[in-house]
This record gives structure tokens, sequence and C-alpha cells, in this order.
């Protein structure tokens, strides 16, 4: 599973990035407002960090002409900008046009398995399931998951499934455990799948017993230079 960090933000996907395990950053038009910059220059400079991972950018335009028009341009910023564009009939006219051109389209707000069809047939790159948002209305964006991936097996669908709207842990694993091909979460859950209090507590436990030893067990490496003794 690909892991992309769902934010705008350069410090969370800086911190993210050193890990050496992201793939990939997902902005959308709300989580870009709140960094107060051009888009543009943010997205380049998502790009920049990410290096070889790929940076989507959403489209603004709500008709046909607009989206068009918006993801030419955003694709053109920088060779791994994906343009992401709405489940709408436009949305999709737009992406039909688009992925014949061979521009890559990630087709976000997918609610259902009957849109996640369509978007596949037009040729998506990626098709962006919310589950978090499905959840918040009483319906089960799992269920909603496991369905889509169930109907682009059948077909062998080249569109990648990017599991969106995370909201926590468990979330990310199940849509693993599917074989999502992709999951983009925020940074709050990014940081939560490294956790686990038995962690924490071994470490406590292997700390203290060592201190305990310090005197008879030596030092490892010195700080800075080569183990005492070595040649
Ligand atoms: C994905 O591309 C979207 O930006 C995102 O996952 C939306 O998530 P939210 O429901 O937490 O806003």
């Amino acid at each position: 599973m690909k892991f992309f960090l769902d934010t705008a933000n350069l410090e969370e996907i800086r911190q993210a990035a050193s890990f050496g395990i992201l793939d990939g950053v997902t902005t959308n038009p709300t989580l870009a407002a709140k960094e107060k910059r051009p888009f543009r220059d943010l997205i380049l400079e998502i790009c920049g960090i990410v290096k070889d991972g790929v940076v989507n950018a959403e489209v603004v335009s709500s008709n046909y002409e607009g989206m068009l028009r918006e993801a030419h341009e955003v694709v053109s910023w920088h060779p791994n900008v994906v343009a992401k564009i709405p489940m709408t009939p436009d949305g999709v006219r737009a992406l039909s046009k688009l992925s014949r051109e061979g521009v890559r389209i990630n087709v976000t707000l997918v609610f259902s398995p009957s849109q996640a069809l369509i978007v596949a047939k037009a040729g998506a790159y990626f098709v962006s399931p919310f589950l978090g948002r499905l959840d918040d209305t009483s319906q089960d964006g799992l269920a909603v998951l496991r369905e889509i991936m169930e109907i682009y097996r059948a077909y062998d669908f080249k569109t990648q499934v990017l599991a969106a709207s995370l909201r926590h842990p468990l979330h990310v694993v199940e849509a693993a455990k599917m074989g999502a091909h992709i999951g983009t979460m925020p940074y709050k859950v990014f940081e939560m799948l490294f956790k686990h209090p038995l962690t924490d507590r071994g470490l406590e436990l292997f700390a203290s017993d060592w201190e305990k030893a310090r005197a008879t067990l030596g030092e490892i490496a010195e700080p800075g230079g080569m183990r005492k003794g070595a040649h």
C-alpha cells in the first residue's frame, strides 16, 4: 500500500517524508486554503519535498471547459502532479477527454460503487472513495471500499484505488487488507500508525535494565567515535 499524506502543510509533509515511506500527497481546496499562499508555489514546494512522489492538485471550476483548462494548467507545473477532478457529470466528461490525452486524473468525492465503476470506465488514474465522510452519514465507508475493490478486480481495471478521508489506523489497516493501492491520511493518523503502548513500555524496561548494568556493559559506541578498544 502506498502512503499519501492528506495535507498541504509543508512542515507535516517534511516530517512524514523524513521516514522514507511517503509516496505522495493529496491536497484539496480546503487544505490549500489553510496555508494562505499562492497555490502554484505551494504545489511546487510540495513536489520538491516528496521528490519522486505524486502530488494531487484539485481543480476548482465546476464546468467542463474550466476543469479541462485547470487540469492542463496544474499538470504543466511539474511532472509529478496529478489533477483532481470531482465526480460530477462534467467532471466525467473532462476525465474521459483528459485520460484519452494521457493526463493523469484522480477523481475525488466518490461515495458509491456505481460512481467508482464510471470513473474506471472513463480511464481515471486514481479513484478516491471518501471513507470517513461516509461513516459520518452512518454509511459504512469500508463496506463501500470493499465493493469497489470487488468490481475493479472482476474487470481488472487499471485505475488505482486511493482510499481517502481516513480518520484512524483501523481505516488504514482494513483498506490495506482489501488491497487498496493507496491510503491518504492526515498527519495525525500517519503518526498513530507508528504507536503501540507495549513498544513504549518495552523500551522503558530495556532502558532501565541497561542503566542498572551500565558499569559492566560499557558503551556500544562512543558519541561521534569508534567503540572503545576498537582498532
Ligand atoms: C482526499 O483527497 C481528500 O482530500 C480527503 O481525504 C478528505 O478527507 P476529509 O473527509 O478528512 O476532509
